[in-house]
């Protein structure tokens, strides 16, 4: 039974989303692997696959941008799996992980510069604020579904 009000962990959480390219080509046990062994807790987890109306919605923001067609033909184009993790300055430290968006830019090391292909196919999701992350990790998730382990 979840015990803390996610209201409580604001700062401390941030969504990822394991991508349909890196879903599809069975790299899901060693991105968590990374992650985890990075110091993230996962307190909610779920494979799932999304509309094309709830790609749309998620990625409202980048609706007039010119890849926006692409980017939701990609992302609703199989599996993916969400997590909500958990740690100190979860945002920050988890976009440092993960590598810069455009896997050429990534740096050795990082979850992208491991397994994204390119700028759509780049593996892997991370909120890039805190107040994202919040409304996030609700799109995917109920409040049930999340389980916080620590207090942080
Ligand atoms: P992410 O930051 O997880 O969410 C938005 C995604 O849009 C981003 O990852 C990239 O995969 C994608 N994206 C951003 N910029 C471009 C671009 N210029 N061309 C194609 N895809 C892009």
């Amino acid at each position: 039974m979840n015990m803390i009000d996610i209201d409580h962990m604001f700062g401390k959480i941030t969504l990822s989303i394991i991508k349909p390219d890196a879903v599809k080509k069975g790299h899901i046990v060693p991105i968590l692997s990374e992650i985890i062994h990075a110091g993230f807790n996962i307190i909610a987890i779920k494979m799932t696959e999304l509309s094309i109306k709830s790609a749309q919605i998620f990625y409202a923001e980048h609706q007039k941008k010119l890849f926006f067609e692409s980017l939701i033909k990609f992302m609703s184009s199989g599996p993916i799996v969400s997590v909500i993790l958990e740690k100190k300055n979860a945002v920050k430290d988890f976009r440092v992980l993960i590598g810069n968006t455009n896997p050429v830019y990534a740096k050795k090391g990082t979850i992208r510069y491991l397994y994204a292909t390119s700028l759509e196919e780049n593996a892997i999701h991370g909120s890039d604020s805190d107040q994202n992350a919040f409304k996030e990790c609700l799109f995917y998730f109920s409040h049930r579904e999340i389980f916080f382990k620590k207090d942080l």
